[in-house]
């Protein structure tokens, strides 16, 4: 017996080269980072308080419960019976989206398993299915099929589990209902259940984003997270939602591996669920950020897309070699391959960072023309 051999078989770390080139490049010029999608904004003004106030009850010290506190569970089926008009079947509180996505992968595949991916996308996905042996299929989301999945690709490969995320990392795609439903259509003739990571459900312009589980209650489990709506990546406050039966078995792989997420973390968390002032106002600056970024792109002849979530994914010659031309520059962004087939012509823009940040790396930009 050896070790677990899978993990060689994980993409090289294709940030690397581009990590190495920083460090080298912030000795000569100031570092203008476009490439992590981390909310440069405030959090709400109440939550210094709110969790000084939680500190307060003894309770908080001890373990918490595996599934989350009753009062933020019942608190998240309220904001999904108000922002989706659908009650979910059952809810948990995660340590983060990222941690819940990881383990109801694990929850869901052995070895063989059949994955269906989406690329390009979030790396945990393809990098879990690797490291559990799946048998997996990366379907490229790309323009010409308007960065939705094929359902046809459904049909043929037959997959036990696909995984989807819209509004999409990195295309910014938003998928429609319309599409969703198809989609449960073609997942519930196979026999496949989805997976469905909508970390970006309240980033958006234009049209409200769906969730899954307006479609496919039944073979669905949904991700949701306050880290971007309400600027708290650092909390790691996630929910998962869904059929009973699949949200109980990422429990059950949840039970032997944490112990829950603080109880003053969630007691603290309670009053994000009712506010829709800090996601309203961020929606506000990544409007006027998004704006200013595709006046740009759209007078230097680029094609772009800048749908939902808080990224701008642009259409270039080869997204490496370009990262690297920006990077001399001082400016990072991200190149589409990093986020997997599919993304090779492409760079990923996000805006979070300060106006007058995103100002200055586009006349850098400018320049480089
Ligand atoms: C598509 C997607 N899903 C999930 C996450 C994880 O978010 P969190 O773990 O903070 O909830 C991210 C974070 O960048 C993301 O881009």
């Amino acid at each position: 017996m050896g070790l677990r051999e899978t993990l060689s078989k994980l993409p090289p770390y294709l940030f690397a080269e581009i990590d190495r080139k920083k460090e080298e490049v912030a000795k000569r010029v100031e570092i203008i980072d476009l490439g992590v999608g981390d909310p440069d904004l405030a959090p709400p003004p109440y939550l210094a308080e709110s969790l000084l106030e939680a500190l307060q009850d003894e309770r908080v010290h001890r373990y918490p419960s595996y599934e989350g506190e009753a009062e933020l569970r019942s608190k998240a089926v309220k904001w999904y019976e108000k922002r989706f008009g659908i009650t979910p079947d059952d809810l948990i509180v995660l340590i983060g989206s990222k941690e819940g996505i990881a383990h109801s992968i694990f929850s869901l595949v052995d070895r063989g398993t059949r994955v269906l991916i989406a690329t390009p996308s979030y790396p945990v996905y393809l990098n879990w299915a690797i490291m559990l042996d799946a048998e997996i299929k990366t379907a490229p989301i790309v323009v010409e099929n308007d960065f939705l999945l094929d359902p046809e690709v459904v049909l043929e490969f037959k997959p036990d589990v696909v995984v989807l995320n819209y509004p999409s990392n990195p295309t910014t795609k938003i998928a429609p209902i319309s599409y969703l439903k198809e989609l449960a259509e073609v997942c519930r003739k196979v026999g496949a259940v989805i997976l469905y990571d909508n970390a970006y459900s309240e980033i958006y312009f234009d049209e409200k984003p769906p969730s899954v589980l307006e479609v496919a209650p039944d073979i669905a489990i949904e991700f949701t997270s306050l880290s971007k709506s309400h600027n708290v990546t650092g909390w790691r406050i996630g929910f998962a939602a869904g059929e009973k039966k699949l949200v109980q078995r990422l429990l059950t792989v949840k039970k032997y591996t944490d112990s829950g997420l603080q109880i003053f973390v969630q007691k603290a968390a309670e009053r994000m669920l009712d506010d829709e002032e800090t996601p309203r106002a961020n929606r506000k600056v990544y409007a006027r950020r998004r704006k200013m970024v595709s006046e740009f792109l759209k007078r230097a002849g680029y094609d772009y897309w800048a749908g939902g979530t808080f990224f701008v994914w642009v259409r270039v010659d080869n997204g490496m070699k370009f990262a690297e031309k920006l990077l001399e520059a001082g400016v990072v962004v991200t190149p589409g391959i990093g986020m997997g087939d599919g993304g090779e012509d492409y760079i990923r823009i996000s805006l979070t960072a300060p106006d007058e940040a995103i100002k200055e790396a586009l006349q850098r930009w400018e320049r480089l023309l």
